[in-house]
């Protein structure tokens, strides 16, 4: 965060004279400093996570009278997800929206979202993570220096590659398969026979242009935003066996040092944006798939889930928070 002094001449003598009346404000925000908050994620500019910043930007900006700015870095600029997570736990970047998977490596108990066909649907999904459980993992995250602000998402995972058709989890036997840092999607690729090698995303692209993976998992927009029938990926199977959760977040250390008149502005719009988020999502997400088939690539649609589901089941007894995982799967019965 970037603090820099806007005063007049006359607002500094303004100021002299308040506490001269020895007047204090509990807010501590009656100078007229500009806060500058750097917030990173890894995706393009036209993508939602971007989109919800610019809302939360604008309206931040507004309600602070331009004492609060919000600096939007796409592309991992400020670095890739694991990074920009580490970053706000060191207090070096300020805001920042990421799926959850790289996120666990820092807050273990959060490993429990990114179980294969967790989620009913998305509907349940929100109640689960708009509620108690939601709240709990919350509090988890602020214990390692992060504060969650509003639940998002990024789609249904689905998995593309550049070889043939995915019908079956028999079909995944070999394939080398690009997965996020995250054990459980490790486990889970193992359990449908892939040859998962995790890597972030930011050097996914070159792997799948050189051939190092045949294959990738990524919601529809990802695989729309990156053209990645041109990195070789000719077929798209609708698996769907992540839902993937994303979070927007805001450094502990940031939070504590904002005033706190301008902390409850922008934590107020940070949990607004989860929503905003998710709409847009689920708009785009259609049209991405229209644009896939539109560029030539085959998409699978009429997927049998059962087989798969089947498959990554042994997985949901490698989880270590077995209470809460228990807990989400009732809370959707
Ligand atoms: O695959 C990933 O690493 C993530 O889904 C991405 C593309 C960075 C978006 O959160």
């Amino acid at each position: 965060m970037r603090k820099r002094v806007g005063m007049s001449v006359m607002a500094f003598i303004v100021l002299l004279f308040v506490a001269a009346c020895g007047s204090e404000s509990s807010s501590g925000s009656n100078d007229k400093e500009v806060y500058t908050l750097q917030a990173g994620h890894s995706l393009p500019d036209d993508h939602p996570y971007h989109l919800g910043f610019v809302e939360m930007a604008k309206n931040v900006k507004e309600r602070t009278d331009g004492r609060v700015i919000i600096e939007i870095f796409p592309f991992s600029e400020l670095g890739a997800e694991r990074e920009l997570t580490e970053g706000m736990t060191l207090g070096t970047v300020d805001l920042v929206v990421s799926s959850t998977a790289p996120v666990t490596n820092f807050v273990p108990e959060l490993e429990v979202l990114d179980v294969p066909f967790l989620f009913n649907n998305r509907e349940s999904a929100v109640e689960v993570l708009e509620g108690e459980i939601g709240d709990e993992l919350f509090a988890a995250m602020e214990e390692q220096g992060i504060i969650g602000l509003s639940w998002a998402e990024n789609g249904y995972r689905h998995i593309t590659n550049s070889t043939h058709p995915i019908e079956k989890p028999e079909d995944l036997e070999g394939v080398k398969i690009r997965t996020q840092e995250n054990d459980i999607h490790l486990a889970a690729f193992e359990a449908l026979g892939a040859q998962p090698t995790p890597m972030a995303w930011t050097e996914a692209l070159t792997a799948l242009q050189q051939g190092v993976v045949d294959a990738q998992e990524n919601p529809a927009i990802v695989a729309d935003q990156y053209s990645l029938y041109e990195s070789n990926q000719k077929y798209m199977t609708l698996t769907g066996h992540v839902y993937s959760v994303a979070i927007y977040m805001m450094s502990k250390q940031t939070y504590d040092e904002l005033p706190e008149d301008l902390r409850d502005i922008v934590v107020e719009e940070g949990q607004k944006i989860g929503a905003v988020e998710r709409d847009m999502i689920v708009e785009m997400e259609k049209e991405s798939i229209k644009t896939l088939k539109e560029q030539g690539m085959e998409i699978i649609e009429e997927v049998d889930i059962k087989p798969f589901q089947e498959a990554v089941r042994p997985v949901y007894d490698q989880i270590e928070h077995q209470d809460l995982l228990n807990r989400v799967l009732e809370a959707q019965q």
